[in-house]
């Protein structure tokens, strides 16, 4: 017997993004963003409500960096998704971040998290009340300490945190329980 819960919109897993971008006055800013995926091989979508500082500074600096929160930096990660910019001028310092100009676009990289993609926006758009952006990923860059033997990123080492929305949570990301493209040939 399955319970309908109607019109509510639930996906998971949802990401925690942690978006930064500069200010108007040159400070770095984060936000987290939930609602954010992968559009194709090279190409980032987020969707922002039109109010927040970081939706104004997207739109005047055309460029984003989108770190994934980890669990040893989730109040830091949470703090940032509950405080605007527009009434904490820095808060990334009081987050306990630190951000360094990122060498692609003009945004910060926030040197905290271990895994960030640099990206120049292609498209924005307001559409149902919210702003759609979508970023080309132009870098990709990863700490030492996530790549294997074989000098590849391994997301096992992350410990990403999912957002869980019905309950208002964060979850790490678990196990390796199977391999894609692969398992399901058995059916075959
Ligand atoms: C778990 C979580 C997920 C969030 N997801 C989104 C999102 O996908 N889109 C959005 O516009 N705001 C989202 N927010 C809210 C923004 O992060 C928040 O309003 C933030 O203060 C905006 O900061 P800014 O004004 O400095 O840009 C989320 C907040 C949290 C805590």
């Amino acid at each position: 017997m399955k319970k309908n819960f109607g019109a509510k919109a639930v996906i998971t897993p949802l990401p925690v993004l942690i978006i930064a971008t500069y200010n108007e006055d040159g400070t770095p800013n984060a936000m987290n963003a939930a609602w954010g995926g992968q559009c194709g091989g090279k190409h980032i979508a987020l969707n922002l409500g039109t109010s927040h500082a970081t939706t104004e500074n997207i739109k005047r600096t055309n460029a984003f960096t989108v770190s994934f929160a980890d669990k040893k930096h989730l109040a830091a990660s949470d703090y940032v998704g509950l405080v605007s910019a527009k009434t904490e001028k820095d808060k990334i310092a009081k987050a306990g971040l630190h951000a360094e100009k990122s060498e692609f676009v003009d945004a910060p990289v926030i040197t905290d998290y271990p895994l960030t993609i640099e990206c120049r926006v292609v498209s924005m758009r307001e559409e149902l009340g919210e702003f759609r952006v979508v970023g080309e990923v132009v870098n990709l860059s990863a700490d030492e300490e996530l790549l294997d033997e074989e000098g590849k990123i391994d997301l096992g080492r992350l410990e990403a945190l999912v957002y869980d929305s019905p309950a208002h949570a964060y979850r790490v990301v678990g196990e390796r329980v199977g391999s894609a493209f692969k398992d399901g040939l058995a059916l075959k």
